[in-house]
């Protein structure tokens, strides 16, 4: 009988320990596993103009050419996986790639879940209005349809700090501006250098309220625990921040998608 029971017991400990190994297990590649593979990946959501947006039938933008710095560093071609904003995170921790890098904002409930790197750019968000709307302040929003892209900043802004609002959530950031510009939508929230790039597009339908509704940090993302990988990436992004790469690929890509000169 207290054989049995010891054996039980045993077996049991045994279990826990195995469980808690594959919990902690690291789900993610080492430096060596991505050199040896001969690729990064880089895991994002290309609807976001400067940041990340398909030309020619590629994916394009400041976050790319950052990554590409990264996988240059690494001695490794740069490989993208376009998906969906608001399974970006998901995919990372289950090894689809090994960063995120999609003009995301570093906010403490994605830091419970993944590890930021520094950050590369201030941000915030704006509110996108028909050039002709009467609203001239966030608070002004309450109770109207405010357009976002699900699972981001804006949508918790819409939905938490806006009283009574109808909060359309789109998939696709290019479908936020848009739902303004056709009337579904009375204003839009969205970042800084996207809401401006819309707006500049819109032919002076759209216009831009001044002053952001929140501060906002934008990073990088690995696994969590990946903190070989995060300081590769610090690396690069710290340099890139310092010599002003990091401004001129944002405006070398607004001036793309803006047809400015
Ligand atoms: N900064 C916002 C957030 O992190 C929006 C990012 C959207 N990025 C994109 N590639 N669509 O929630």
């Amino acid at each position: 009988m207290k054989g049995t029971k010891g054996f039980a017991l045993l077996l049991l400990s045994g279990a826990m320990i195995l469980f808690a190994l594959t919990a902690c297990g690291k789900d993610f590649r080492s430096l060596d596993d991505i050199r040896k593979s001969g690729e990064l990946i880089m895991l994002t959501n290309a609807t976001f103009e400067p940041f990340e947006y398909v030309s020619g039938g590629e994916v394009v933008g400041a976050d790319k050419d950052l990554a590409q710095m990264i996988a240059d560093e690494l001695g490794v071609e740069l490989r993208i996986v376009d998906m969906d904003f608001d399974l970006l995170v998901e995919a990372l921790k289950s090894g689809k790639g090994d960063l995120i890098a999609a003009g995301m904002t570093a906010n403490p409930e994605r830091a419970e879940q993944v590890d930021f790197s520094s950050v590369y750019v201030k941000n915030g968000l704006l509110i996108i209005v028909p050039a002709d709307s009467e609203i001239r302040s966030g608070a002004d929003l309450a109770g109207k349809r405010v357009s976002v892209q699900e699972a981001t900043t804006s949508d918790d802004f819409a939905t938490n700090e806006v009283e009574g609002a109808e909060v359309l959530r789109f998939k696709d950031a290019v479908a936020v501006g848009d739902a303004v510009q056709n009337g579904k939508a009375d204003a839009a929230v969205l970042d800084i250098k996207p809401a401006e790039g819309v707006v500049a597009n819109s032919g002076g339908r759209l216009a831009l309220l001044p002053d952001p509704v929140t501060q906002e940090d934008t990073s990088m993302a690995v696994a969590k625990g990946n903190a070989e990988l995060l300081a590769v990436v610090n690396k690069v992004l710290d340099a890139a921040v310092a010599d002003g790469t990091v401004d001129a690929l944002i405006q070398e890509h607004m001036d793309a998608t803006t047809g400015a000169e």
